[in-house]
């Protein structure tokens, strides 16, 4: 059952993720400078690598399609990532900017859960090739992975004890020095 309004809608919710991969991967670099946190630094490399991954699933779909890739610029993305530098350049490098930076990368996540949520499901109404579902699984997978990421990193070295440990160290090694 081929329903060429569907058909558009996909197409156009496909070169708009086109275009937020490639914001995102531009930002990233950005971020991850900015960053503190050891762990936080190295959950961002880790997608920015996956996010190159993505870019080419997406060429990959394209192709399927037999139609050449085309960005359909995401304003979306780009006023998550205006807001989540605005955040940046209030604030130097601390804990609080990593949370700074973790609630914006959230944020982003959420967006193309949805995105790549809403792709997969057009894409199965449309009987679309099962390669086209499953590389916008893989990279959904990826996607609430990094979320997940963050919540942990969050979760357990920024807003619980993580921070009163890092002080109480800190304090301890003082005196200790002392
Ligand atoms: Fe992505």
């Amino acid at each position: 059952m081929k329903d060429n309004g569907l058909f558009d809608l996909f197409v156009e919710e496909l070169a708009d993720m086109y275009s937020s991969e490639h914001q995102i991967i531009a930002t990233l670099p950005k971020l991850i400078q900015a960053a503190s946190q050891q762990s936080l630094k190295d959950a961002l490399s880790a997608h920015l690598k996956e996010t190159q991954q993505q870019v080419v699933r997406i060429e990959k779909i394209f192709q399927i399609l037999k139609m050449q890739p085309y960005e359909e610029e995401c304003e979306a993305m780009k006023g998550l990532l205006k807001e989540g530098g605005q955040l940046l350049s209030e604030r130097s490098k601390s804990p609080a900017l990593d949370a700074a930076i973790i609630a914006a990368c959230q944020k982003v996540e959420h967006y193309e859960i949805a995105s790549y949520g809403t792709l997969k499901a057009f894409a199965k109404q449309l009987e679309f090739d099962s390669k086209i579902v499953d590389l916008l699984e893989d990279t959904l997978k990826e996607e609430g992975g990094a979320d997940k990421k963050l919540t942990k990193i969050a979760e357990g070295t920024l807003f619980s004890a993580g921070v009163n440990e890092e002080a109480e160290e800190e304090v301890t090694h003082r005196k200790v020095k002392k």
